[in-house]
């Protein structure tokens, strides 16, 4: 099968004092598997929410999400929780590396609430590491790592599962451009040499040419 995640008329909506914002208004959208996808648009445009739904860090309004041919709709919240932990990576534009853990913690993390040993998992997690041109600094706290090493590290503990997905929110957002050049670059070489799938929000067109396709949303739909 080569659709890992297929989207059916999804919707979202939150309400704010009765009214209903539309963030994501019936998006049909199939990712297939090894792909890299990139979601654009304006901000508020939905492309964190939509990342959210396919990420199952959030549930639709209404519509399905199929993650390997299974509807998820219908799945308890454990469920889902494993699947998110197994299957699926992300990366935000800020970090969120845990202040008090060093780089090598921060990675094995994901590892350790995933009920994995230790000694099976600081291998992985120094490989990683190495793969991310991080491991000089792997007992260095993340407030002595810049913005561009901090999200080295953070793309080193969204793989530390080696999960099938990766979901990446302006993961160079908050990076000078050349260092998001880099940092996009080494992401998506590690996605196309692990035969990942990843899902990329970009504000930046010049991102857009690391992706084998772009939809652009507006007002919580595809456009393009
Ligand atoms: N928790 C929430 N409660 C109410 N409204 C929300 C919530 N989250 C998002 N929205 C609204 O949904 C719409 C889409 O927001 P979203 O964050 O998905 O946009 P975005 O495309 O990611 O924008 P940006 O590029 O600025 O990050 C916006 O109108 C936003 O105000
Ligand atoms: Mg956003």
């Amino acid at each position: 099968m080569n659709e890992l995640i297929k989207l059916h008329d999804l919707h979202k909506s939150f309400f704010v004092r009765d009214v209903a914002i539309k963030a994501v208004d019936s998006i049909t959208l199939t990712i297939k598997k090894g792909e890299i996808l990139a979601l654009t648009g304006p901000s508020g445009a939905g492309k964190s929410t939509l990342l959210h739904l396919i990420g199952l860090m959030d549930r639709p309004t209404s519509g399905e999400i199929f993650f390997n041919g299974e509807n998820t709709a219908g799945m308890p919240e454990n469920k889902r929780c494993s699947l998110r932990n197994q299957h699926i990576g992300f990366i935000f534009q800020f970090h969120h590396l845990l202040p008090e853990f060093t780089a090598l913690e921060n990675v094995i993390l994901p590892g350790i609430i995933g009920g994995g040993k230790m000694e099976r998992l600081l291998p992985v997690a120094n490989k990683i590491l190495r793969e991310v041109g991080m491991s000089q600094r792997a007992d260095h706290l993340p407030s002595q790592l810049s913005g561009g090493e901090q999200q080295r590290v953070a793309v080193a503990r969204a793989l530390m599962n080696e999960p099938e997905i990766l979901l990446a929110d302006e993961p160079t957002g908050n990076l000078d451009h050349e260092t998001g050049e880099t940092i996009t670059g080494m992401l998506t070489e590690i996605v196309r040499t692990r035969k990942m799938t990843l899902v990329l929000v970009t504000h930046n067109k010049e991102l857009e040419r690391f992706s084998d396709r772009t939809a652009r949303l507006l007002d919580g739909k595809i456009v393009e």
